[in-house]
């Protein structure tokens, strides 16, 4: 099966000009590889300051990557126009982990959700109200709720809402830059299982950015490492839980209290 997205080699150097010291310019990307099949689940661990971020912003073409390429349904994206590349930016989505600093907080929740339409430019005014209702309810906001301005949600309301949104313009591929890791962990555990509902009702794509295990376990099919701008270790997740290769992935491991130790069967294995 074609990958939805591949990513080869890719290389960011930030504050890479001539005034920057050097050790400015250390890689935030140095050689990342990955691969991300269509309607699965890919986990992107590793510990803070590994360039997930950066991955993800160059994924979504929000950083232009130094060097190597990122393709998405087999097109480089490299070789794409401003024009097609306006095409195919709304089907790569990203949410962030603070919800306050990309949702307007005077704005409804219904405003929130029909931007992307507006923007875009995509379909007549009654049938802009009628989608974003429908995406509305998708995530559990009530039409009461649709009324209320952002700054009035809770942080898990926040977190639907902007899932809402990234689901407006119908993306393949939904980028969660540690989307959950603020909440409470009821909060994760209800909106992980949404996350879940909608992938299999909407045939989605997640590159699901975590620092934590537990989640990776809970919610992926494969898991990728990352350690110092590189991808240090990928497979399915059984593997990477359950035999790690890398010391990375170890020490991430024994971080995570259900992982820290091996499950009684393995030990002798
Ligand atoms: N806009 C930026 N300018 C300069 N350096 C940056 C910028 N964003 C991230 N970095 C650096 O790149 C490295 C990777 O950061 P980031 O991608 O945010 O990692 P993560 O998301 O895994 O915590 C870090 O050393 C960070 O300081
Ligand atoms: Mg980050």
């Amino acid at each position: 099966m074609q990958p939805l997205l591949k990513v080869e080699n890719l290389v960011k150097h930030y504050g890479a000009g001539r005034s920057a010291r050097s050790k400015d310019k250390l890689a935030a990307l140095d050689g990342v590889s990955l691969s991300v099949l269509p309607k699965t689940t890919t986990a992107l661990v590793g510990e803070s300051g590994s360039g997930k971020s950066t991955l993800a912003l160059c994924i979504a073409c929000l950083e232009h990557p130094t060097s190597g390429s990122i393709s998405f349904e087999g097109i480089d994206l490299a070789s794409l126009d401003e024009n097609q590349l306006r095409l195919l930016r709304p089907q790569i989505q990203l949410v962030f982990q603070d919800p306050a600093s990309s949702l307007n907080p005077r704005w409804t929740a219904l405003e929130i959700v029909s931007e992307p339409f507006f923007v875009q430019r995509r379909y007549s005014k009654p049938d802009r109200a009628v989608r974003a209702l429908r995406l509305l309810d998708r995530v559990a906001i009530s039409r009461k709720m649709a009324a209320r301005s952002a700054c009035e949600l809770s942080g898990g309301q926040k977190q639907r809402l902007a899932i809402a949104r990234a689901l407006a313009l119908e993306p393949k591929l939904i980028i969660l830059d540690e989307a959950l890791s603020a909440l409470d962990c009821s909060v994760q555990a209800q909106i992980s299982n949404l996350l879940l509902e909608l992938q299999a009702s909407l045939g989605l794509t997640y590159l699901f950015i975590t620092h934590d295990f537990g989640m990776a376990a809970h919610l992926a099919d494969q898991i990728a490492v990352m350690d110092r701008g590189r991808v240090v270790e990928s497979g399915s997740a059984e593997n990477v839980l359950y035999s790690p290769n890398h010391e990375a992935t170890r020490a991430l491991l024994a971080a995570t209290p259900r992982f820290s130790e091996p499950p009684a069967e393995l030990v002798h294995a």
